[in-house]
């Protein structure tokens, strides 16, 4: 990441983690080792991309205070980190290590990093409802949010990674499973930001359709990482999607194709963008499309 990005991002992500550390119960409290392990993988590292995009949608939107929108946004790290400490299960992905950590059930055990991601999850919506705002952004947040992460998105997107390993994949399999898993919750995460400032239904639309798109780039360079990324960068482990036989982008179409996609998929992800919010307002969007398609971490 580099320039007025780099800059912009810094000081958004220093506000989300202090927002993080206020909003979660401390680590001492009872019963201590749960949430000790709540803020394990909360605070080891992480890119703070979907609080970040609830702040982005938020300022496209017209919102000035931005201590408005961070009970949201940290709403929605918690249930990022909720998936990513059950992503790592030995009954799911098997990883051992997550933010350059061991993954929680390493540390914690499986029975405590489930019952950690379930707590995380509780916790978000309990963020939600004590939230400063009225009722009703709160109720469309909700909705928002329910139907990101449910069946018809993250839930049902990691059924459908976990049931389809092995399985030769196709284009629309793969696809679905990156629009379900990943895009959805990261296409909410701007949504939930332009609610909150109060955006009106074409620029909703709009902000659903960008993120939506960014989602799906951002999993399809996951796919590329972990085939061609660093360890230490990624602080995750690499080359296991091929190991557990993932129905991944790169699996579908080797490295060489998956990148020139992405980057085909970007450039119209710009124009959208370009069209639909203006430089102006979306310049953090245009530089982030970049980033998430060149990004080594
Ligand atoms: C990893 O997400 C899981 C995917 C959806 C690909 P991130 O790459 O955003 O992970 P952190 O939050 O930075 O650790
Ligand atoms: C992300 O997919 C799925 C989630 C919704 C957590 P991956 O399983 O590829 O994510 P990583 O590579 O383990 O971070
Ligand atoms: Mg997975
Ligand atoms: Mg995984
Ligand atoms: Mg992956």
């Amino acid at each position: 990441m580099k320039g007025r990005l780099k800059s912009y991002w810094t000081e958004r992500k220093d506000l989300v983690d202090r927002a993080l550390d206020a909003l979660l119960p401390g680590e001492s409290d009872f019963p201590p080792i749960l949430h000790r392990a709540m803020r394990y993988t909360l605070f080891a590292g992480g890119k703070r991309l979907r609080p970040i995009l609830a702040i982005v949608g938020y300022e496209i939107a017209g919102g000035k205070d931005i201590s408005e929108v961070l009970p949201f946004a940290a709403a929605l790290e918690l249930i990022h980190t909720f998936s990513l400490i059950h992503d790592d299960l030995p009954a799911m992905d098997d990883d051992d290590m997550r933010r350059g950590k061991p993954s929680s059930h390493k540390v914690f055990g499986e029975g405590l990093a489930i019952l950690a991601g379930d707590a995380l999850f509780s916790h978000s919506f309990r963020l939600i409802a004590e939230a400063d705002a009225p009722a009703e952004v709160k109720v469309a947040v909700i909705r928002e949010i329910t139907r990101a992460t449910g069946p018809e998105g993250l839930t049902g997107g990691q059924v459908l990674d976990l049931i389809s390993e092995g399985v030769e994949p196709s284009e629309g399999l793969v696809i679905d499973i990156h629009r379900r898993k990943t895009a959805a919750l990261i296409s909410c995460s701007l949504a939930v930001g332009g609610i909150v400032g109060r955006a009106g239904e074409d620029l909703l639309s709009t902000l659903r359709q960008v993120g939506a798109e960014l989602g799906l780039v951002f999993q399809i360079t996951d796919d590329i990482l972990d085939e061609i990324g660093e360890k230490e960068k990624m602080g995750k482990g690499v080359k296991k999607d091929l190991e557990r036989g993932k129905c991944t982008y790169v699996r579908l179409k080797g490295v060489e194709a998956a990148l020139s996609d992405a980057r085909a998929l970007r450039d119209r992800i710009k124009e959208l963008i370009r069209e639909k919010i203006g430089e102006e307002k979306g310049w953090v969007l245009v530089e982030l499309a970049d980033y998430i398609v060149e990004r080594s971490e």
